[in-house]
């Protein structure tokens, strides 16, 4: 058994979710089952629905949380859907959204989930598994110029076409199937002239998993969703853990933040824009010191919470 996912920002999360008995949250990323459980805690008559696309998750996070049974709804699911998932269970509106991003402790520390150049094991890395595309069919089917681009925009991996040229020439000797095959082709061919921090195969990996699971596509849809599916006052907040979620967040953030978007020598709005959200964390939500001392793993964790308004 994995060790249990440990949840990241958890007092600033139960301080901007402004729960009030009867309200329906919706935890679009389970995973663990940690933060739905606090949620559930800390009320009594609060009910969540909780989505995560690894149905691994919802099993682990359902025994978890059977003393709430009657106050839970679990979703097998990817929360893109979230439109569909409502209308499935009779829901109109909701009044609190939460995204914690990326990838669990179990995901990432189970080797058969391929998720981790740190524990060799098939190079798979989907969070559902019943998808049919893995990493190592991505190495196979995407062109080089591709490959590089991925890696390149999803990694913000600097030397992009060396890694695809190891990853060609390897590639006429044999197939590439395990994580430490690909994490040992990447570190021959990146000499550093410093050490760093991270592992070599880092950026790759991160660019890796990200296309098989279309992340950020997914937060971009779900996050133009919202829109629709919040009450007023109802709050959503994204903990995302690279700068490339962080990004698309902050930008959604900032353009319903906005009212007419018309330029000013126009006298008159044409655009009909109108401000469906305002931002409360002007500034991204970081872990404690003692949050990073305890959990290296949400050293990275950025949280940005806004509010539905209906003006
Ligand atoms: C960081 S973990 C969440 C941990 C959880 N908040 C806790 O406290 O235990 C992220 C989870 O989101 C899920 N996930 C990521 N993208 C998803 C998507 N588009 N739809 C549904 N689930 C997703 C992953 O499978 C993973 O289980």
């Amino acid at each position: 058994m994995t060790k249990q996912h440990q949840s990241v920002l958890e007092g600033e999360i139960l301080k901007h979710l402004n729960l009030r008995e009867g309200s329906l949250i919706v935890d679009g990323t389970l995973g663990d089952g940690g933060h739905t459980e606090l949620i559930l805690k800390n009320t009594t008559g609060v009910r969540v629905l909780a989505i995560d696309r690894d149905i691994e998750a919802i099993k682990r996070a359902g025994k978890r949380l059977a003393p709430f049974k009657n106050r839970t709804i679990l979703v097998h699911e990817n929360f893109s859907n979230i439109k569909t998932i409502l209308k499935k269970a009779n829901v109109m509106s909701v009044n609190g959204l939460l995204l914690d991003l990326g990838v669990s402790s179990p995901q990432l520390d189970s080797p058969e989930r391929g998720f981790s150049f740190m524990r060799n094991g098939p190079l798979d890395m989907r969070m559902n598994s019943a998808q049919e595309t893995t990493a190592a069919d991505l190495l196979i089917s995407l062109s080089d110029r591709e490959l590089a681009l991925v890696i390149k925009e999803y990694g913000e991996e600097r030397y992009p076409k060396r890694i695809v040229r190891a990853i060609r020439k390897a590639q006429t000797q044999k197939a590439i199937t395990t994580t430490h095959q690909l994490s040992n082709i990447i570190s021959s061919v990146m000499h550093l002239s410093r050490p760093t921090k991270i592992h070599p195969a880092t950026r790759t990996f991160q660019a890796l998993r990200i296309a098989v699971n279309n992340e950020l596509d997914h937060i971009k849809k779900t996050l133009n969703d919202s829109i629709e599916i919040l009450q007023a006052s109802a709050r959503i907040m994204v903990v995302s853990f690279h700068s490339l979620e962080d990004r698309i967040v902050k930008n959604f953030f900032k353009d319903e933040e906005k009212g007419c978007i018309c330029p000013p020598k126009i006298p008159i709005c044409a655009c009909g824009h109108i401000a469906r959200l305002k931002i409360i964390t002007r500034k991204p939500v970081s872990p404690s010191a003692e949050e990073v001392q305890n959990n290296s793993r949400a050293s990275s964790a950025k949280m940005r919470v806004a509010e539905r308004i209906y003006v």
